[in-house]
């Protein structure tokens, strides 16, 4: 085995809070070890066009704090072609680069997968998404900051639902996964919560709905997952209720890339920075092909392979506690 004397980190894929807070973790741990540390700028695609710069402990003072990435992300097309992965693996070969942290989605590792089955280049990546939809994994760095703010900007929507008595209809993020509308839903006191995971269909809904005005809500707050089926159009949706419930007046809400900003919480402060030093052990401990993850509050590694979406199932107790508690 090759001795690892330089690694590469970079982030890919949609930003996240507490990105900074892991690439930081990174760098310290690498430091602390007496490995040289590489940012490569822009995620795969200034990887391949050779956007590199030598950090060290002080290049990542003040960022803790500090949503986003300083690295910068992008969602590289060229890194796709076997023409950008050989650039990309050429570049890290004329820098010296023994290894690399991704820190991103599922998309990032597959693209890691890919790299590595072609040049077995050791790579260990770090789940960095708020929409908490990888395997492996019981939480992603970035997923419980949008949680609270997601739950901030429903308690002011729900002001104003209550002051108006309306039915707000409320988008948020998660692409095929349910977990930011179900926990966040619950945090925020939801009376329906549409996730991708659980088909509710719109009569259902209408049902519930009604039920709701006849036990006495006057208003009422209904929260719906980006990738769920019946919100997927969520303006086609608010018409729907408003032609079917007459005594419902409707409003939308998309809350949208909100969520994919703001000061990490502590929660994902500690996370990225306990997950960025173990992704340095794994390194170091000849571990590659492997995503760094929390489980059971235990820092553990798993294949890439196990960690791509479809995967990572929703809390059925979850789904009973929202409805219990909707009443
Ligand atoms: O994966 C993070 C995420 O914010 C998803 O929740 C959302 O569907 C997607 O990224 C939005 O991507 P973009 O920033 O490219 O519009």
């Amino acid at each position: 085995m090759k001795s690892i004397k330089k690694i590469g980190v970079l982030t890919s894929g949609g930003d996240a809070p507490g990105m900074n807070a892991a690439i930081r973790a990174v760098v310290r741990a690498c430091v602390y070890h007496t490995v040289e540390c590489v940012g490569i700028y822009r995620g795969y695609q200034g990887l391949i066009e050779g956007d590199f710069k030598k950090l060290d402990a002080r290049s990542v003072k003040n960022i803790i704090n500090r949503g986003g990435t300083f690295l910068k992300s992008a969602r590289s097309k060229e890194f796709m072609t076997a023409q950008g992965r050989k650039k990309a693996f050429d570049n890290l070969t004329n820098e010296n680069i023994d290894a690399m942290v991704v820190i991103g989605g599922d998309g990032t590792f597959a693209g890691a997968s890919v790299f590595i089955n072609e040049f077995d280049f050791p790579i260990v990546g770090l789940p960095g998404t708020i929409d908490n939809d990888i395997n492996g994994t019981d939480f992603t760095i970035g997923y419980d900051t949008a949680l609270n703010t997601v739950v901030e900007a429903i308690d002011k929507i729900r002001d104003t639902a209550n002051s108006h008595n309306r039915l707000f209809l409320v988008e948020v993020m998660g692409r095929d996964a349910g977990d930011i509308a179900l926990n966040a839903g619950i945090g925020a006191g939801a009376e329906e919560i549409l996730i991708p995971e659980q088909n509710m269909g719109r009569e259902r809904l209408l049902e519930s709905l009604s039920r709701s005005k006849k036990s006495g809500k006057t208003s009422s707050i209904v929260v719906v997952s980006e990738g769920d089926q019946i919100g997927k159009n969520i303006f086609e949706l608010a018409t729907y209720i408003e032609e079917n419930l007459k005594e419902y007046e409707v409003r939308v809400t998309v809350l949208g890339h909100i969520q994919r900003g703001g000061s990490p919480s502590c929660y994902d402060r500690v996370l990225a920075s306990r997950l960025g030093v173990g992704a340095i052990d794994a390194l170091l401990g000849d571990e590659k092909n492997v995503m760094i993850g929390i489980v059971h509050n235990k820092v553990t590694s798993v294949p890439f392979s196990e960690t791509m979406k479809g995967t990572n199932e929703i809390d059925v107790d979850l789904i009973r506690v929202a409805d219990i508690i909707s009443i």
